[in-house]
């Protein structure tokens, strides 16, 4: 037998988390998505015009919580010991802890697990964006060599429809045996709940001066103002879902092209989809690498104006040559030169300024993903 506890507890945030904001003064309670048969409450500072349902694939009440156990569960995996959650734990805000994250037999990539919180909110997937939805996401860990590690579409599907209770699950929500078109969307319609908002910021946001404090506030100023961090973390979810160099690896041997690999374009070499910095406090390290160890790392890194290199983005305000006249300098270099340098400017932060950005970086700590838990029992 197969409990819902998803129910229970959508039920307990739409009655439990306003009132447990009674006592302050703030306005608490966000927008609601509407599906046909089913209610998404979101919280506060996420807007729902924004959040994206595939026409195909309506969120309701039994297939998020048909997600949330295939996304618990380990039979997933080529040899049985990963899960998503291996890498995307509920207690980091999704993320694991790691500077690279570990797949079946220990093997690593080289990438950092982003959170997934608010992913609802955006199309793109992976830090290069090479996923055009939720849905198309899942089948890269499954199939990955050093995450999941299974074969091929029909080894999954036998592995789950092997599962009586699966079985019986999966006709019920979508009327036909497992696919894996429907183990997708399952995992992917889970993965829409996980939201994070109702910060110290967006309360700030709607109306109660109180909700930052004077240092949260100084680097809220900062954040917008002269350390220019919404040129790229912009709006309501912090980031412009663009790709940008900051030159986050280049002083390594080895460079991770990013976007490049997806669109051959040379303005991508080296490009990153911009993170949300929502939970960022929970989700360290940082990076595409996971090579800062701590925001205050991260601070530093900005106030260095990053790392220089030829295609540093020019919203890092760093450049001083146009891209044409970098890729010319690119071409000339010989396999022994070094590519050509650029001065980087620094941002001039003093250390009151350095905390108080990480004090507002802290504020956007919110909730709306605090409810997932393993599955209590998983099919059989
Ligand atoms: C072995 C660790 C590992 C496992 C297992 C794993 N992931 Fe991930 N996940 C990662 C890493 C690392 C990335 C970033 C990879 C990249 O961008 O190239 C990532 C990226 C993602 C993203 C993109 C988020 C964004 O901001 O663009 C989503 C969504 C996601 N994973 C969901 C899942 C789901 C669902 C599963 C299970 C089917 C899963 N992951 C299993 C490590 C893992
Ligand atoms: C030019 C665009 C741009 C600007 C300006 C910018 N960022 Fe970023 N930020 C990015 C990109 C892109 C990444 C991911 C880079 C990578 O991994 O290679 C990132 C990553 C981060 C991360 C790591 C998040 C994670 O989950 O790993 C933090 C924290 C961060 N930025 C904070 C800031 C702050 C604070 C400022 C202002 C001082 C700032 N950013 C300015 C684009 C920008």
């Amino acid at each position: 037998m197969i409990s819902h506890p998803t129910l229970f507890v959508l039920v307990l945030c739409m009655t439990v988390v306003p009132a447990s904001f009674a006592g302050s003064s703030h306005k608490s309670s966000g927008e609601t998505v509407y599906q046909a048969k089913y209610q998404l409450q979101l919280p506060l500072g996420l807007p729902a015009e924004h959040f994206t349902v595939p026409e195909d694939n309506p969120l309701d009440e039994d297939k998020i919580e048909l997600g949330r156990v295939l996304f618990f569960d380990k039979r997933l995996s080529a040899d049985g010991t990963i899960s998503c959650a291996t890498c995307h734990v509920p207690q980091l805000a999704f993320t694991d802890g790691r500077q690279h994250s570990q797949g079946i037999g220990g093997l690593t990539g080289l990438r950092n697990a982003p959170t997934l919180i608010n992913r609802a909110f955006a199309n793109k997937q992976f830090w290069d964006g090479r996923a055009a939805s939720l849905e198309e996401q899942v089948k890269g860990p499954l199939f990955g060599p050093t995450e999941m590690g299974m074969a091929s579409h029909a080894d999954v599907v036998s592995r789950v429809a092997a599962i009586a209770d699966y079985r019986k699950w999966f006709k019920r929500v979508f009327g036909s045996e497992v696919s894996i078109d429907s183990l997708t969307k399952a995992i992917a319609a889970f993965e829409r709940t996980l939201l994070s908002g109702n910060t110290k910021y967006d309360r700030f946001n709607a109306g109660d001066p109180q909700a930052l404090s004077a240092s949260e506030l100084r680097g809220l100023e900062l954040f917008e103002g002269r350390a220019r961090c919404n040129q790229c973390h912009s709006g309501f979810n912090f980031t412009d879902e663009e790709y940008h160099n900051i030159g986050v690896g280049w002083n390594k041997r080895r460079i991770d092209l990013g976007r490049y690999s997806v669109t051959s374009l040379q303005q991508d070499i080296g490009a990153f989809k911009t993170p949300t910095l929502r939970e960022v406090a929970r989700t360290a390290p940082y990076m595409h690498d996971g090579s800062m160890a701590s925001l205050e790392e991260v601070i530093e890194f900005y106030e260095q104006g990053g790392i220089a290199n030829p295609f540093l983005d020019s919203e890092m305000r760093r450049l001083e040559l146009t891209m044409e006249q970098v890729l010319d300098l690119y071409d000339k270099k010989t396999p022994t030169s070094t590519p050509p340098k650029q001065r980087v400017i620094k941002l001039d932060l003093t250390e009151q300024d350095k905390g108080d950005l990480v004090a507002f970086l802290k504020a956007l700590n919110g909730e709306g993903w605090q409810h997932i838990k393993p599955a209590e029992q998983l099919p059989r």
